[in-house]
């Protein structure tokens, strides 16, 4: 296992991916989307996997998807934002890298989700469905080495933050 990647994790809406794109040039990494390598490998679109083979296939998908690209090294990876429930992802992105958590308010998640349709969890009413998964997923996101609030921040800022944390802690 390499344990030299920077692994994004958080809420749907809080910037994973945008940020990852960013951040990684900064740090010489490659960046790479767990979602996306499901997506690329299985030829079907992320709500598709959910409605013909269910969530438990998805979330085995998603377990080889994090183990793959955490083993590749050198990566900023987003991952989806539940692929923190289960025990054994967290503790392959503790001992893969360093973990970074970005927290973001509801308005905001709110705003940024209500973009695109792709979110098979967030089918139905969206306000209902954010609300009771952000109630659910309040403390799944504390084990990070790092926990950034998004709220406010442009993509920019969140990667100067990392960028210097990372920097402070050496990891
Ligand atoms: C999910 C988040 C999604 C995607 C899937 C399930 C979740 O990724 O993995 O729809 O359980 O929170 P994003 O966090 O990138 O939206």
């Amino acid at each position: 296992m390499k344990s030299n990647n920077v692994i994004l994790i958080g809420f749907m809406g809080t910037g994973k991916s945008t940020v990852g794109r960013l951040l990684a040039p900064k740090l010489g990494y490659s960046f790479t989307d767990t979602d996306h390598r499901i997506e690329q490998e299985q030829g079907r679109s992320i709500p598709i996997i959910f409605e013909r083979y269910g969530e438990a296939h998805f979330r085995k998908l998603e377990k080889e998807a994090l183990e793959n690209a955490l083993e590749e090294g050198n990566k900023v990876i987003a991952t989806g934002g539940g692929a923190v429930l289960a025990e054994a992802n967290r503790k392959a992105m503790l001992d893969g890298g360093y973990v970074v958590a970005l927290k973001a308010d509801k308005a905001t998640i709110m705003a940024r989700v209500s973009r695109d349709e792709d979110r098979p969890l967030l089918r139905g009413d969206l306000e209902e469905r954010v609300t009771t998964l952000l109630e659910s997923r309040k403390t799944a996101y504390d084990f990070a080495h790092l926990i950034v609030d998004t709220s406010g921040l442009s993509p920019y800022e969140v990667v100067e933050y990392i960028v210097s944390k990372r920097k402070v802690t050496g990891c």
